[in-house]
């Protein structure tokens, strides 16, 4: 089973995520002249914290080793660009600044395996201090062990849905610093059972608890909750949920019927794509056994709930999606992975 879907399935759910919504977010840039000989560019900036973004001039990067000039066809704003504009999340000390890193465009520069005018996508990078790597310019860079070309049969639009949430929950699910399942392309996937493993994602309904749920289900991990509204369950459950819980249960609720599904001692993965306190994925996980926690939002305080819930066997730890943390080998074996999926 291919968990992502080329375009025509999206409007039957079958890709990741809520697509015409997605698609409706991916930024198309055109119009602009063919500036590949001239040394400035447009772009829309972050001037202001809260205010709405404007049009200026900013110089075409140079790409140094490793990275791609790409000319952008396509960006998509996430929810940490609504963060980052509304109250500077990741890039306040450096504005003016520019949003957009989820990218897909043509190659410009030549010195690396693409050919020129391939069509590439990957994560563009919010950490860095200039706006290097922001898809809302006509002209921004990617890295070459952290991109690929556009897979057969997806438009750079759906490329560009992909990549931000894809590398983050990829890495939620495979990286060892987090929970840790071994990556299908890693030696020990060819005997480990994945189908023994279970997983709960709390905010299966989100984008990235969907792409969680696919990659689950590409493995063959067989019991995954999903805690969701009830009236995607039908959607979720095709995309991998083994039990849907509904989210507007109380807490108490929840860890009752999560329980009921895998047993008191038996919620050893938690992945929160959602949460911005840990409450609940503390409240699931056991207190005599060790659990593993992953969080797409920064944990705070944890340690003082842990510790007030008896629950210090737990490791809860940060995802940070936005660079990449694997070697240049298992990246290029994760592009390969979603490129996969979309076929
Ligand atoms: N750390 C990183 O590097 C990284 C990377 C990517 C994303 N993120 C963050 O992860 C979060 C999710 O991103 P996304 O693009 O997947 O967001 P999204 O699709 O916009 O998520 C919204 C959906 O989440 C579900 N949801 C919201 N609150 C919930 C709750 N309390 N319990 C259960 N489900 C809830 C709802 O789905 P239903 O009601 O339909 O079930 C809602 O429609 C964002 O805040 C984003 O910034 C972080």
């Amino acid at each position: 089973m291919k968990y992502i879907r080329q375009q025509q399935a999206l409007r039957n759910g079958l890709f990741d995520i809520k697509h015409s919504n997605l698609l409706s977010e991916a930024t198309r840039i055109s119009g602009f002249p063919d500036m590949t000989s001239a040394k400035t560019q447009n772009a829309l900036f972050v001037t202001e914290l809260g205010k709405p973004v404007t049009a200026g001039t900013r110089e075409i990067p140079t790409p140094g080793e490793d990275e791609v000039l790409i000319k952008v066809t396509a960006t998509q704003l996430l929810p940490h660009d609504t963060y980052g504009r509304d109250k500077g999340l990741l890039f306040a000390d450096h504005l003016p600044y520019v949003l957009g890193s989820n990218i897909a465009g043509t190659v410009q520069s030549s010195n690396h395996a693409y050919g020129l005018g391939t069509h590439i996508y990957g994560p563009g990078n919010p950490l860095s201090p200039v706006p290097n790597y922001s898809g809302l310019q006509e002209y921004a860079l990617l890295t070459l062990s952290n991109s690929a070309p556009v897979p057969e049969g997806i438009s750079d639009d759906g490329a560009a849905t992909l990549p931000i949430n894809a590398v983050t929950t990829f890495a939620a699910l495979f990286h060892p610093n987090h929970l840790a399942l071994p990556p299908p392309w890693s030696p020990e996937a060819a005997s480990f059972d994945y189908s023994k493993e279970t997983l709960v994602v709390i905010g299966a309904g989100s984008n990235c608890g969907r792409l969680a749920l696919q990659f689950a289900k590409s493995v063959g991990i067989e019991t995954v909750v999903g805690i969701a509204s009830l009236s995607n369950a039908r959607e979720l459950e095709e995309l991998g949920a083994s039990h849907v819980i509904d989210r507007y249960l109380s807490q108490v609720e929840l860890v009752r019927q999560v329980r009921g599904i895998l047993g008191a001692g038996g919620v050893l993965k938690v992945l929160d794509c959602v949460s911005w306190t840990h409450e609940l994925a503390v409240a699931l996980v056991p207190e005599d056994e060790k659990s593993l926690v992953a969080t797409l939002h920064r944990a705070t305080a944890v340690a003082d709930i842990l510790e007030r819930e008896g629950k210090t066997k737990a490791v809860v730890e940060f995802v940070m999606g936005a660079v990449n943390n694997w070697g240049k080998e298992d990246s290029a074996a994760f592009w390969e992975v979603v490129g996969e999926g979309c076929g």
